[in-house]
């Protein structure tokens, strides 16, 4: 029943399409048809007697009933070039998904009800406006649908959204920059913009290509938090994101260079960008090594690392000439090359 008054009502709006395409953007236009979809409001409450008045709804979706959407085609009489952009956006599968319920669909999935801003032609006190929301309420406009995926499911707990930065900060459906993924502002000056400390260690003269596109900070972060610190991503194996890329220095090896499992890349690599040669923590590699492995024999004699035997000659400064599978190595337990 309701649904046959809803195709109704659109059926005659679609006429209704027609008229505001040689009238719009005139506000005598507005007017008429102001007049014409009150008289259809009208029309339809008296189909329902059921119904509570119009100005009694508030724009509040839970506890709405399903005749207080009108459905997209409504919106896009009045809001067309919106409408035309929406369509071409993912979220246009919110419409054709048949199955969802109305505040599942369209336009009204993020703004809520529209039956009553129609009826008051175009009353913005009768819909929700993300103008009036603040970030956290927007967020969880979105996240009715959004926190079903891994990839959002941490929202709220993320650096982000206790930041106060929500969806919107980064997301515009109607007027991204970026129409990959409805960004606001193409990465990474998307994140540059609030990471500014960031952006000056990229800069550095080796570094991850992120400037150039090669790398984006989202293939390393996800943006919507997750269970890593610093919002990282696991790689597919729920290892370390930097496995994601540089499979071969993932092994297993029969000879491990232990830190490399233990305490990870950023033991001894800068991830973003550095002043050394292979983005290394300082300028010597001997220096690096040294860090961990003693000169003189550890005190306790079994606990690792042990320090080389070989003195500190010039000839044994550049320790990866010889260490040279320095991650890991098949056939030498001292990494050397096979
Ligand atoms: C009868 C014409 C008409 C129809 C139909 C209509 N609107 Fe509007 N809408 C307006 C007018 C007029 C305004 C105020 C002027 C403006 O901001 O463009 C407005 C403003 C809005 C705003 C902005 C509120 C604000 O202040 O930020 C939103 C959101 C909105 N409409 C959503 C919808 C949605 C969703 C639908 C469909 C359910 C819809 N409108 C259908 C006429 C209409
Ligand atoms: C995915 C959620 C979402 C959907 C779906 C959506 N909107 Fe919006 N809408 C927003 C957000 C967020 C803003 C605030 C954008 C901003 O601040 O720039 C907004 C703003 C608006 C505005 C204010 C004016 C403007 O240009 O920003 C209007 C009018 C509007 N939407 C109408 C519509 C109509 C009509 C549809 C369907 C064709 C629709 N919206 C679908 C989220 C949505
Ligand atoms: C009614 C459910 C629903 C709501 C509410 C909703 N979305 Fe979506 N969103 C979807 C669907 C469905 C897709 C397309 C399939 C997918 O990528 O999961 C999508 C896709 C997206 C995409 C990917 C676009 C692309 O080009 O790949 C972004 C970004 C997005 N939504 C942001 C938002 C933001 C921001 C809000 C709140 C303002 C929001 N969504 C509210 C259902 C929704
Ligand atoms: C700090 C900025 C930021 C915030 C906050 C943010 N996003 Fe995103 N989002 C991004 C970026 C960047 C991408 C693109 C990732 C990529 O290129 O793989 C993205 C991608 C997406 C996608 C597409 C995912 C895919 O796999 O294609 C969806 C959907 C989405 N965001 C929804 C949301 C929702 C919902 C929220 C709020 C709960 C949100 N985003 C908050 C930056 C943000
Ligand atoms: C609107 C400002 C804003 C934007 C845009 C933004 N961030 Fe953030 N980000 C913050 C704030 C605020 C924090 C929390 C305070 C902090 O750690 O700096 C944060 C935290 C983080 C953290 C966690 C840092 C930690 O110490 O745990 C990462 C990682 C991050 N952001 C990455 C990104 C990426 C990647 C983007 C782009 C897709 C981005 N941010 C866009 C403001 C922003
Ligand atoms: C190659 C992977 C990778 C890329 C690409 C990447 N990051 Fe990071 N980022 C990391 C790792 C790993 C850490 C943690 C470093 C640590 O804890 O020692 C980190 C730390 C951070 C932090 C925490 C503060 C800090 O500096 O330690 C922020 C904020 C951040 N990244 C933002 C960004 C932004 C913004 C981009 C894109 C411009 C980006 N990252 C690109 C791997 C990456
Ligand atoms: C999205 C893919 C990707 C991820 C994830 C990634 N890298 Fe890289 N990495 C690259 C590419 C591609 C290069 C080559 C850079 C170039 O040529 O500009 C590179 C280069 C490097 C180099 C320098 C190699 C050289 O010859 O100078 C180091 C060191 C490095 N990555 C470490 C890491 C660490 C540590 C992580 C995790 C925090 C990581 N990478 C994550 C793609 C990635
Ligand atoms: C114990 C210190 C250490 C750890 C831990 C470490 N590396 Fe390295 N890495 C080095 C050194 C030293 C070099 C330079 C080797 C040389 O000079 O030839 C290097 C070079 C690299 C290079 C460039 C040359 C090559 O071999 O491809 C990449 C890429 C790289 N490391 C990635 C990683 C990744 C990814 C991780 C974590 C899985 C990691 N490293 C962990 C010390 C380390
Ligand atoms: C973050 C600390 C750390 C750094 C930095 C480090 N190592 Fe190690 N190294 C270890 C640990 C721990 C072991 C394991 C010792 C064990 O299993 O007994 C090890 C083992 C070794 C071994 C094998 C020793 C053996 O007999 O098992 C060699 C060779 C080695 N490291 C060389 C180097 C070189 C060369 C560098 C510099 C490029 C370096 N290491 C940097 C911690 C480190
Ligand atoms: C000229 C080649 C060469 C250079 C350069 C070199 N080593 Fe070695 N290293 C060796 C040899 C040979 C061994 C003994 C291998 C064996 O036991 O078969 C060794 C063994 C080691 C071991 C294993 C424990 C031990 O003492 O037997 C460690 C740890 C080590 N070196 C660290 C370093 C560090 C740190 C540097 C740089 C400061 C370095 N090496 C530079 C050739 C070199």
């Amino acid at each position: 029943m309701l649904d046959l008054i809803r195709s109704r009502k659109s059926a005659f709006l679609l006429r209704l399409n027609d008229v505001s395409c040689c009238f719009r953007p005139h506000a005598a236009a507005l007017v008429f048809l102001t007049l014409l979809l009150t008289v259809a409001g009208y029309s339809q409450s008296a189909a329902q007697a059921t119904q509570p008045s119009a100005t009694s709804q508030s724009a509040n979706p839970p506890g709405s009933s399903a005749s207080e959407y009108v459905g997209s085609d409504v919106c896009k009489t009045c809001h067309e070039d919106l409408a035309r952009h929406f369509e071409r956006t993912a979220h246009f599968a919110t419409i054709q998904d048949k199955k969802a319920a109305p505040e599942h669909q369209g336009c009204e999935a993020c703004h809520g009800p529209g039956k009553a801003h129609v009826d008051g032609g175009g009353d913005v006190s009768k819909i929700i406006s993300f103008k009036n929301l603040s970030t956290q309420e927007a967020s969880k406009r979105c996240l009715t649908c959004h926190s079903h995926s891994n990839e959002h499911a941490n929202f709220p707990r993320s650096a982000h959204a206790q930041n106060n930065v929500g969806c919107t900060t980064c997301h515009d459906p109607h007027h991204p920059k970026s129409e990959r993924a409805l960004l606001v502002e193409k990465q990474p000056l998307l994140c540059y913009g609030c990471h500014t400390e960031v952006r000056a260690e990229f800069d550095r003269p080796y570094r991850h290509r992120v400037k150039q596109g090669l790398i984006q900070c989202a293939d390393c972060h996800n943006p919507h938090g997750g269970t890593l610190p610093r919002q990282l991503r696991a790689s597919a194996e729920q290892d370390q994101v930097c496995y994601k890329c540089h499979r071969e220095k993932k092994g297993p090896f029969v000879f491990e260079h232990l830190p490399v499992r233990t305490e990870g890349c950023s033991s001894c690599h800068v991830p973003h960008g550095s002043t050394n040669p292979r983005l290394l923590k300082v300028s010597q590699v001997n220096q690096l090594c040294l860090q961990c492995h003693t000169l003189s024999m550890s005190s306790v004699p079994s606990q690792p690392p042990i320090g080389p035997a070989h003195n500190q000659a010039q000839k044994y400064q550049a320790c990866t000439m010889c260490h040279a599978f320095i991650h890991g190595s098949n056939f030498s337990e001292v990494y050397f090359k096979p």
